[in-house]
């Protein structure tokens, strides 16, 4: 019998195949598993998908956490706690604060034994050079869902984690280039690992970066010198987030009126959006009702797509406001077609096509339309997909896109994505046997199948948030609502 008790969405075979697969993927170091990598296929050509991605491997814990394997995830915690960017050899040292994409373990066979060696991709190996800002974002998650799942409060105490914790909340909190409360980050910087255009204040790390700093004041001990400051942050991207990345039709038709060129402090057009950038289609979208964040938003620019990780997270982290989780989900029902699919979840929506795509991507043939990061359908969503769906109520539309998705998986191998409008057909150049595709169908099956369960990923209400949040100042004028 399996540990996990997702039956209704894949028969024995499946589950003990899907079982395998995770457990194939186990990364060893000193005897313990300290990971899992990201693909088994056997043709594999890409060596780094045999490293274990610190985001990837978020989707794994789910899994693992859920059936009560904790020691693995207590391992994987240390080990990347105990990294520095310093060990990492590149030519310019990574920040400290930075968190690796990756590692993998390096065993040398010697005389007096074999000797093991963790490797680290700080970006100074990825292809295209990304800084992976989102993984130290995944590695406060994963260590404040062990707490909350096990009860263990001393593994943050640890004083290797918890420097570590200490020196990524610093990092990420440092002063920038500007007057936003959110991240300025460049090209790739997350699970969207290529240049796609979501440079600057990407919604998906925007949330994460939320979610991150939610979970370092779980972490840090009362009184802790940083806690007010992780606060003070909360509350101002908590706000930005949900007043001005926001849209839905009402909201549209102010931006439509939006005047432009203005200058001052209190201004009802702060980033001098241009009222004609909104795309035909989002008009369209939105006049049927709900609504969702938007992807970006920076000066003279507000990217309109649809980018799913970042709208889902905001949902079972709590950033979205209550009425925002029920108008996303009500978005993703009149847009089932286009958004769910029989294997998953798109990942971006639309695509980027003809010159749009040559010149954001810069020619990426792996991200042509339809495919991969550029409105590909990703099997791995189906875990935050749940996860969203249960806090909002609407656990049913994830279970309609569980159960469709789940025996096709298992039928074909586990694909890393999916290709066409419809995520119809294997990804052109998806792996197999695809980790995080396992775990979301592991980790999600089970968050559906036992609802009561927590959700050890998820946030409740925090009341003094909350409240700071509704009254902090207004930092700009002609607000709707
Ligand atoms: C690809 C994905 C990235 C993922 C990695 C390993 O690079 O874009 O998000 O972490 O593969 O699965």
């Amino acid at each position: 019998m399996s540990r996990w008790p997702i039956a209704r969405f894949l028969d024995a075979a499946g589950v003990a195949g899907a079982e395998a697969v995770l457990r194939n993927a186990s990364l060893h170091l000193g005897g313990e598993v300290v990971g899992t990598v990201a693909a088994c296929e056997p043709a594999l050509d890409v060596q780094n998908y045999r490293e274990c991605f610190v985001r990837d491997f978020a989707v794994s814990v789910a899994a693992f956490l859920e059936v009560g394997e904790t020691d693995v995830v207590r391992s994987f915690v240390r080990t990347v706690a105990a990294l520095r960017p310093d060990e990492a050899g590149s030519i310019i040292p990574p920040a400290s604060g930075l968190m690796p994409a990756s590692f993998t373990v390096e065993r040398e066979e010697r005389e007096d034994g074999v000797r093991e060696r963790v490797v680290a991709d700080y970006g100074q190996r990825a292809i295209g050079r990304v800084a992976p800002v989102d993984s130290a974002l995944w590695w406060l998650l994963i260590v404040r869902a062990y707490q909350r799942s096990t009860g263990d409060t001393a593994l943050a105490r640890d004083p290797v984690v918890c420097a570590a914790i200490e020196r990524v909340l610093s990092f990420y909190l440092r002063p920038q280039f500007e007057m936003l409360p959110s991240l300025l980050v460049p090209d790739g910087s997350s699970m969207i690992d290529r240049r796609m255009g979501v440079h600057g204040h990407p919604l998906d790390i925007q949330v994460l970066f939320w979610a991150g700093l939610r979970a370092g004041l779980e972490l840090l001990s009362d009184g802790h010198a940083l806690v007010e400051q992780v606060f003070e942050r909360l509350v101002a991207l908590g706000r930005h987030l949900r007043q001005d990345y926001w849209l839905d039709r009402k909201r549209v038709e102010v931006i439509r009126r939006y005047p432009v060129e203005e200058f001052g402090t209190l201004l009802e057009n702060p980033w001098n959006l241009h009222p004609d950038a909104i795309p035909v289609w989002t008009m369209a979208w939105l006049a049927e009702g709900g609504g969702y964040y938007a992807g970006n938003l920076g000066p003279a620019r507000l990217d309109v797509r649809f980018f799913a990780l970042g709208n889902l997270l905001a949902v079972s982290t709590g950033l979205a406001t209550s009425d925002q989780a029920q108008a996303l989900f009500d978005l993703i029902e009149h847009h089932r077609r286009d958004l769910l699919c029989d294997s998953g979840m798109k990942l971006t929506y639309p695509p980027l096509e003809e010159r749009d795509w040559y010149t954001q991507t810069g020619s990426d043939q792996k991200n042509v339309a339809w495919s991969y990061h550029n409105a590909g359908t990703w099997p791995m969503l189906l875990w935050p997909l749940v996860s969203a769906a249960r806090v909002a109520g609407r656990s049913e539309l994830a279970a309609e896109a569980m159960t469709a998705a789940a025996p096709r998986l298992a039928r074909d191998a586990w694909p890393e994505y999916y290709d066409g409008p419809y995520g119809g057909l294997i990804g052109r150049r998806a792996r197999l046997e695809q980790t995080w595709s396992v775990a979301a169908v592991l980790a999600g099956g089970t968050l559906l199948a036992r609802p009561e369960a927590p959700d050890p990923f998820a946030f409740e209400r925090d009341e003094a948030l909350e409240e700071a949040i509704a009254q902090a100042k207004p930092d700009t004028v002609g607000r709707i609502d």
